[in-house]
């Protein structure tokens, strides 16, 4: 069997349940391009080592060539006795350009220091994916919050009313973090295309005297490994990759909920477009908002797999244990999780209509100005702990008269505090009250306009 790669000191095969168990084409075969890529420049460090001829040398390049056209032509496959990607990309090579030549290339790699070295450069494209996606959500959180610029919502805390601000800063409030984790994947890209394990063998380097470092630089990496035990046993790369997928989940899972609880009957903030929503078998006036929900849920598989991989990886002792390879699954899973996931929530927010009467009817109440009337008291000169104490009076009267603070009389008011002139009216709008907040960060119109410039400025960058 050819695409066995370690048969000699063994008197028979494998049982049927071993290779039942090792195989993992299933999953590693998305690692073909770059362990092509990878022999590509095996053989070139081979060759540069005076180990290949430059008969063997060329023919070993125009094996793998053809191997890669006919893998983007659909016309590569694993057979059933693979056990993993490395042995069947080498039978189907000793099939190309026969056993004598193919036979040469593994001399001075190990499947240890390939595997480490093509999981990277793998999740690296997946970041540059991921990350375009990110970008695409907070552009159109971004886009909803430009058009809606004179919109109040009620904000809140502990979900119950607060006090009010623009629907734009809420929204932007979602998009700043998806900036942080484009910025975490951009971090982790660069450190983990700081090293290529490649040359690092199984655990202690080669003999042969390769250069490693050309091999880094031909894979795109900026150096190579510094040391050869860590190059093959470290996954740390694996799990802060699933650690910023995961916080992605989280960060989607926070405006998803926000949705499902908008499009709600109590709330009725937004309405769900026809096209990014689902309706229900048995009962005909239903639209659901399946897309946010799919979004909360995944965000739990998302740190399900970043659990996965730190279980994996704690205590495990050095070198290359075969446990390693359960690094995969879960760390796959989780781009090819968000690569279906993020579109959906992008079309979903970006056809959102919001129902600004219904928010801007509700903004005032629930007493969301109170802190309005204790700040206003202070630029009044009154201390704060007296200020705050009149105000909460005002909500314990507007209580007892089921009114809102802005249905108090202007007897009423003096009745609380000789301090409650009418000229406190002034604040007694959600529009006065998200008007005053204008310092950096505020929830002012001018600042959040200032605050879109600095998003822009900051999805621009990458
Ligand atoms: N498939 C393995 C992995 O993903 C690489 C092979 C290493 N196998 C070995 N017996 N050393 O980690």
């Amino acid at each position: 069997n050819q695409g066995m790669l370690w048969g000699g000191r063994f008197a028979g095969g494998p049982s049927p349940e071993l290779e039942a168990l090792s195989r993992s084409t299933h999953f590693d075969w998305r690692l073909t391009p770059y362990d092509l890529a990878g022999s590509r420049a095996h053989a070139n460090a081979l060759h540069a080592a005076g180990l290949l001829s430059e008969e063997d040398h060329a023919e070993l390049l125009r094996g793998l060539g053809a191997l890669g056209e006919r893998h983007a032509a659909g016309e590569l496959q694993p057979a059933p006795g693979d056990e993993d990607v490395h042995g069947a990309l080498e039978r189907l090579l000793l099939e190309e350009v026969g056993t004598d030549v193919g036979g040469r290339l593994r001399a001075g790699r190990s499947r240890n220091d390939q595997v480490a070295t093509l999981f990277r450069a793998l999740l690296l494209d997946h970041a540059r994916t991921v990350a375009a996606l990110v970008l695409d959500l907070a552009e159109a959180l971004a886009q909803q919050a430009r058009a809606h610029l004179d919109v109040i919502m009620p904000g809140r805390t502990h979900l119950q009313h607060a006090q009010p601000v623009l629907l734009a800063h809420h929204l932007l409030a979602h998009a700043w973090p998806l900036v942080r984790d484009v910025q975490r994947l951009d971090e982790w890209a660069r450190r983990t295309a700081a090293e290529s394990p490649y040359g690092s063998g199984a655990l202690a380097g080669s003999s042969l005297g390769l250069d490693p470092e050309a091999v880094a630089r031909e894979l795109g990496f900026a150096r190579s490994a510094a040391n050869s035990i860590d190059g093959t046993a470290s996954r740390d790369f694996v799990a802060e990759f699933a650690y910023v997928t995961a916080q992605i989940g989280i960060d989607v899972s926070r405006l998803a909920e926000e949705v499902i609880l908008w499009a709600t009957r109590e709330f009725d903030f937004v309405e769900l477009h026809d096209s990014w929503s689902t309706g229900s078998s048995i009962m005909p006036q239903k639209k659901n908002p399946d897309i946010a929900e799919l979004a909360r849920g995944k965000a739990g598989r998302l740190v399900g797999n970043l659990a996965g991989v730190m279980t994996t990886l704690k205590a495990l002792p050095l070198a290359y244990n075969r446990d390693l390879q359960e690094d995969k699954e879960p760390v796959l899973d989780s781009v090819d999780t968000l690569e279906v996931l993020l579109p959906a929530v992008t079309g979903m927010v970006a056809t959102l209509r919001f129902n600004a009467a219904r928010m801007a009817e509700l903004a005032p109440q629930g007493f969301s100005l109170a802190t309005d009337v204790a700040e206003w008291l202070v630029r009044e000169g009154v201390p704060f702990r007296v200020a705050h104490e009149v105000a909460g009076s005002c909500v314990r009267r507007c209580e007892e008269l089921g009114v809102e603070l802005g249905d108090l009389t202007d007897e009423q008011f003096s009745e609380i505090s000789p301090d409650l002139t009418p000229a406190v009216r002034e604040v007694l709008s959600a529009e006065g009250s998200v008007a005053s907040r204008n310092g950096r960060g505020g929830t002012a119109p001018d600042r959040v306009r200032e605050q879109l410039a600095e998003l822009g400025a900051a999805l621009e960058q990458h």
